[in-house]
């Protein structure tokens, strides 16, 4: 069933999604060579329970941490590890808050120092996808309108779009109806309306889209090895242009 949220409910999630800003800020000064993924979670943890909110992540469906650390061939759900944050890599921070029942959800590739020159037109290309997406998110339109205008720009950029994880309704739990691929026809699947809250969060790759599990059971990684980043925003559907609940430039 696709709810349609009420005022009440999408002011508590942009509540959770100012703290989840906020947390995306402190994470972007902490990325840098040598600080590991594990220190960031443990980061996270303290600064959510500081601010009165958990991490929503954690626990659910058995998920061990506060965040998923996704670095370079890692597409999404990476674990965060002891290893050292290299120049050049790129990560993924993806997070879930959860402030008094309102939940955020987004998720940001961070470059480490420098990246090459493919890397960073991944992260560029990536983002403006996402954005792409948003712009066909309104009334009235279909959930294909947004994965055409994702899949066909990343595409034309020479990127593939991953097709095993999809972007999803999002309130009361994490995951809701509907799904939203980040591909797709125009004018096809179902029709967008005022007070749907979803997830728009392209999993963009430099090479192959397929991708595999880990042994761990959660993390999925390209199979060419070749890098892959994402940007999540959750987002409300009005008549007009969506409401981005997890802006980071208001
Ligand atoms: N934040 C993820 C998403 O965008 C949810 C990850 S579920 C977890 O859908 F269990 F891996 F945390
Ligand atoms: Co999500």
């Amino acid at each position: 069933m696709i709810t349609r949220k009420s005022k009440r409910e999408v002011q508590q999630m942009q509540d959770a999604a100012d703290l989840l800003v906020a947390t995306h800020k402190e994470i972007a000064k902490r990325v840098k060579p040598g600080v590991t993924t594990l220190e960031l979670d443990t980061f996270v943890e303290k600064f959510l329970e500081e601010h009165g909110a958990t991490p929503e992540q954690k626990g659910y469906n058995g998920y061990p941490y506060a965040i998923c650390a996704s670095l370079n061939d890692e597409i999404c759900h990476g674990f965060p590890t002891d290893r050292p944050l290299e120049e050049g890599d790129i990560l993924t921070v993806d997070m879930v808050v959860n402030l008094d029942g309102g939940l955020a959800d987004s998720a940001w590739t961070y470059a480490v120092g420098n990246v090459d020159e493919k890397g960073q037109k991944l992260i560029d290309v990536t983002k403006e996808a996402l954005y792409r997406g948003i712009a066909q998110a309104k009334h009235g339109n279909r959930l294909g309108d947004i994965g055409h205008a994702i899949q066909s720009y990343a595409e034309a950029e020479g990127f593939s779009v991953v097709r095993d994880f999809t972007g999803h309704g999002i309130g009361p739990t994490i995951h809701e109806e509907p799904h939203v691929p980040h591909y797709g026809l125009p004018n096809k699947g179902i029709r967008l309306k005022e007070g749907m809250v979803i997830t728009i969060e392209p999993m963009i790759n430099e090479g192959d889209w397929r991708s595999k599990m880990d042994d761990n059971g959660w993390t999925a990684r390209t199979i060419d090895k070749g890098r892959s980043a994402q940007f999540e925003h959750q987002i409300v559907i009005t008549k007009d242009d969506a409401i981005i609940l997890t802006d980071q430039d208001k």
